[in-house]
């Protein structure tokens, strides 16, 4: 019998090679730790990398016809120069993307110094989108979605996490969880779906007390939703928004750990704009504890001594006008640190992950380092991902080609350099 046909590709050469191999998962980092190799060529098989070095050793050992050269790519791409360098795909931990509608209104109100959460209260913000969702069919869910979902591929996004938290009942929870898993199905994309059923509390549940109607409603997500989630396999993550105005503290403890209890990871919306959220996180060894733009050093401490990743979602902060996450000192108290885009219709409708991380990295004053290994290394670990992030032999092929001969120049442009050639689990994008 004659072996499989093993397709490979050699492409190359490129300029620089940011590998982002071998950074402590935790804790500052600076410039001097990371790897750049310099005139290397990336052998792809099976959606692997199967080897990464010298252009001038892998080039003469593989069949030609196997050979794809950067320079006639970036000059098809319309640049005269091949210099190039290839980082990993950016991994974005958190976002919202399924969604229908506009929270445009919304905005024009904050701007006019009307809050978030009065915005909320009066029956605006996420019930504004669970309305427009929930009368969305799955078909239109899902184009809007995949729309989306090109927009951060072009700028390079590889692997992208999806929330539910739009339906907020079980037949329409299930309803978003189907849309992402299609998704999952029909794009390049590597996608990670959450169920974030405890996002707010849904009219349906609002006659009784408040936390009556929270304990009711967390209580039908647990014997209804979950279950079938587990069964069907359309999430094994699930998410809660820790706010008085949402979820407190005590009504969504006892949620979360009957979730962990089922085997589901915990990612958590934390300290957004009150504290508690991350204590919750590190006492329940949650994977994340995102947003943190209210945390205290002791509550950064704790998820760092819990092993909890700090996510850190700048896209929010620019949408409301809040303080950005304290990134540096999450850091320098041995956090592991995300970046996230956060992509949602309500607090961060922007959803460029690249310029966010950069606008934060300056604003926090962030090692190139740090920045890269949030938005890969980092970001996969908390979604729990191996060998994805890093330029490694037996790593997912997830990779960008930025037209640069020094990879400093992509944060030093803040978004505005984009990759002109990306490739996900090894199959190379359309871009145009
Ligand atoms: O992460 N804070 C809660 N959830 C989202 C916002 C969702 C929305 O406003 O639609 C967030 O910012
Ligand atoms: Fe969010």
């Amino acid at each position: 019998m004659s072996p499989p046909f093993v397709s490979e590709t050699l492409i190359g050469p490129f300029t620089q090679a940011l590998t982002l191999e071998q950074l402590p998962l935790m804790g500052p980092l600076c410039d001097q730790q990371l790897t750049i190799q310099k005139h290397v060529g990336i052998l792809i098989k099976g959606g692997l990398i199967a080897e990464i070095g010298p252009w001038s050793d892998l080039a003469p050992r593989i069949d030609q016809k196997a050979v794809r050269p950067i320079g006639a790519l970036l000059e098809e791409a319309g640049f005269s120069s091949s210099a190039c360098t290839v980082t990993p795909g950016f991994v974005d931990a958190h976002t919202h993307l399924c969604w229908a509608g506009s929270r445009a209104r919304d905005c024009a109100d904050r701007l006019s110094g009307v809050s978030y959460e009065e915005i909320a209260a009066r029956g605006g913000g996420i019930c504004d989108t669970m309305r427009h969702t929930r009368s969305s069919c799955e078909e239109e869910l899902f184009e809007l979605n995949q729309t989306r979902l090109n927009q951060h591929l072009r700028r390079g996004v590889t692997t992208v996490e999806i929330k539910s938290g739009y339906g907020l009942s079980i037949s329409e929870e299930l309803k978003q969880l189907n849309v992402i898993r299609a998704l999952s199905t029909s794009t390049p994309q590597r996608i990670i779906p959450t169920c974030l059923a405890a996002h707010v509390l849904p009219p349906e549940y609002k006659n009784s007390s408040s936390k009556d109607g929270c304990r009711q409603y967390l209580n039908d997500v647990l014997t209804h939703l979950l279950p079938q989630l587990r069964s069907a396999n359309l999430a094994t993550r699930v998410d809660a928004f820790i706010e008085p105005s949402a979820f407190p503290v005590e009504i969504a403890r006892p949620y979360l750990i009957q979730a962990k209890a089922l085997g589901f990871d915990l990612a958590i919306h934390a300290d957004q704009f009150s504290t508690g959220g991350a204590l919750l996180a590190s006492e329940l060894g949650a994977r994340s504890a995102d947003h943190l733009e209210a945390s205290s050093p002791s509550d950064l401490a704790a998820l760092a001594q819990a092993g909890v990743t700090a996510v850190a979602l700048p896209g929010a902060s620019l949408g409301l006008g809040i303080p950005f996450t304290p990134a540096r000192t999450a850091l320098d108290l041995g956090c592991s640190l995300a970046i996230a885009s956060d992509w949602n219709p309500g607090s961060a409708p922007m959803g460029h992950l690249l310029l966010q991380a950069s606008v934060l990295g300056a604003a926090e004053k962030l090692s190139a380092a740090e920045v890269w290994a949030g938005l890969t290394t980092r970001a996969a670990h908390a979604l729990n991902l191996s060998h994805v992030g890093a330029l490694l032999p037996g790593w997912s092929a997830d990779l960008l080609v930025f037209p640069t001969d020094d990879y400093r120049e992509i944060l030093y442009h803040q978004g505005m350099m984009s990759p002109v050639a990306v490739w996900a689990r090894g199959e190379q994008i359309a871009l145009n």
